[in-house]
């Protein structure tokens, strides 16, 4: 087994759990492992290195990754020679528990430690590496990650956060917020045009908190609207205090920035959002809303929500109810608090039972659904451009592919309709969750 520890390991095997950040993140570590002469491992019974890029937003998130941990740890029960590591926002969160519940993890590494993965791997002689420093100077803007091949592809504009949401983990293991430079986003960009890729999403966990130097959001949005081969561009997530007038502008006057936000509200009770620390109430959300909508008139809108926070009364909880009816979301994804250590609302407590919480969550979860229904029953008999992506789920012979409104349509596939390509569509029956069209 000794001499076994003298070899460079040679092929890993990636597991990506969380955002589009991470994931995007785990293709700069794929490219970073890839350039130091690792190959991708066909399955991780095969794999020489297993890494987790791993979540720790919601407790269940982390405990999805533990379960997972055990089962790799008998893997290499079996095989000693390889190497287990936990990359991520849970390694950068829960490092001292990590050393002491799973001292057999090989390494754990944090968000800002990627670039030091080979040397932190293939030492000469092995010895486990923890490195979970974080470093506001780390943008990896000069390094390309190993995108997919696709027609769309998530580009990492910012990372880390400043906002620090009483509730959230994310400024404490993603760190300071810093900007890629928009010279590395936009060699990026014309790389993925000339390799086919139709469709840019900028990422960030507050993306429209960029600046770098003079370049703004709404400035970079027109950097890489200028791009040649890129015809959509959208991003994820904007803050609601971010959204200036010149971004809104932008957005209403640049065709190929789409018309879709996903804008996080979180609560529609001002003394909830307070707590939260979200920075802006109830009215000021709903007034931003009218403004993208007055300017912007075929938006779509998600959001995020979290029910059961800290000291949510139940009239808290009909306010956020009334925000979405009055809203009218086209899609929203919620979420019952779980408590996070570090955070600021970490030593307030959790005031609303699991049962309540639940029953609060299958409340907005029913109501979304028949808005969503309702808003998509709505466009029956409406035409709009398709980017294709490829096959649907459902096979067949059918087509899928997003609408500038980034809502599935399905469609019946021609020989002379390839990926990348842009078809006209009608929509004919909807669900909550996908258009059927046929071709216009
Ligand atoms: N940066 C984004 C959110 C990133 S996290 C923003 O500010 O909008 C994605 C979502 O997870 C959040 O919008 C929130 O709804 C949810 N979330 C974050 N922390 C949570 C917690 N402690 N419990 C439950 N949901 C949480
Ligand atoms: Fe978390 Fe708030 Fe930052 Fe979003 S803005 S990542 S919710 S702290
Ligand atoms: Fe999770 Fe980290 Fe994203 S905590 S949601 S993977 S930034």
């Amino acid at each position: 087994m000794a001499a076994q520890n003298h070899i460079p390991p040679r092929s890993v095997w990636l597991e990506t759990y969380g955002c589009q950040m991470n994931i995007a993140d785990s293709q700069l570590v794929t490219a970073v492992l890839r350039r130091a002469g690792y190959a991708a491992a066909a399955r991780p019974e095969d794999a020489d290195v297993i890494l987790l890029n791993t979540c720790a937003i919601r407790e269940h998130a982390e405990e999805r990754i533990i379960g997972r941990l055990g089962d790799l740890a008998r893997l290499k029960q079996a095989r000693p020679g390889m190497r287990l590591g936990l990359l991520g926002c849970m390694a950068q969160h829960n490092r001292a528990a990590l050393i002491e519940k799973a001292p057999w993890l090989d390494l754990i590494a944090g968000p800002d430690s990627y670039r030091r993965l080979p040397e932190m791997l293939g030492a000469e002689r092995f010895d486990p590496a923890i490195d979970v420093r974080l470093n506001r100077g780390e943008t990896y803007g000069d390094l390309a990650p190993e995108y997919e091949a696709g027609v769309r592809a998530y580009v990492t504009a910012m990372r880390g956060c400043d906002k620090f949401c009483a509730f959230c983990v994310v400024p404490y293991v993603r760190g300071r917020e810093r900007s890629v430079a928009p010279d590395d986003i936009l060699r990026e960009v014309r790389g993925l045009a000339a390799a086919g890729v139709r469709e840019i999403v900028l990422l960030g966990q507050t993306v429209n908190a960029y600046r770098a130097g003079e370049t703004g959001f709404a400035a970079l949005l027109r950097n890489v609207a200028g791009v040649a081969g890129i015809e959509r561009i959208r991003f994820t997530s904007p803050h609601p205090s971010d959204m200036t007038p010149e971004l809104i502008e932008t957005m209403a006057s640049e065709p190929k920035v789409q018309p879709y936000l996903h804008l996080p509200v979180q609560s529609g009770s001002d003394r909830v959002l307070a707590a939260m620390e979200r920075g802006y109430t109830a009215g000021e959300y709903l007034a931003l809303v009218a403004r993208l909508r007055a300017a912007i008139p075929e938006l779509a809108l998600s959001t995020d929500i979290i029910v059961g926070f800290h000291g949510e009364q139940d009239d808290d909880f009909r306010a956020t109810v009334e925000l979405m009816r009055t809203v009218g979301y086209d899609s929203a994804f919620t979420f019952k608090y779980s408590v996070r250590e570090h955070t600021r609302a970490f030593r307030l407590g959790d005031s609303v039972g699991e049962e309540e919480k639940g029953r609060r969550l299958s409340e907005i979860i029913a109501l979304q659904e028949s808005i969503s229904r309702e808003r998509n029953r709505a466009l029956i008999g409406r035409e709009f451009p398709v980017l294709v992506e490829g096959p649907a789920r459902r096979g067949g012979g059918i087509l899928a592919g997003k609408t500038p409104q980034f809502k599935t349509a399905v469609f019946p596939g021609h020989p002379e309709i390839a990926p990348g390509a842009t078809v006209r569509v009608r929509v004919e029956s909807a669900t909550a969750h996908s258009l059927s069209c046929a071709l216009a």
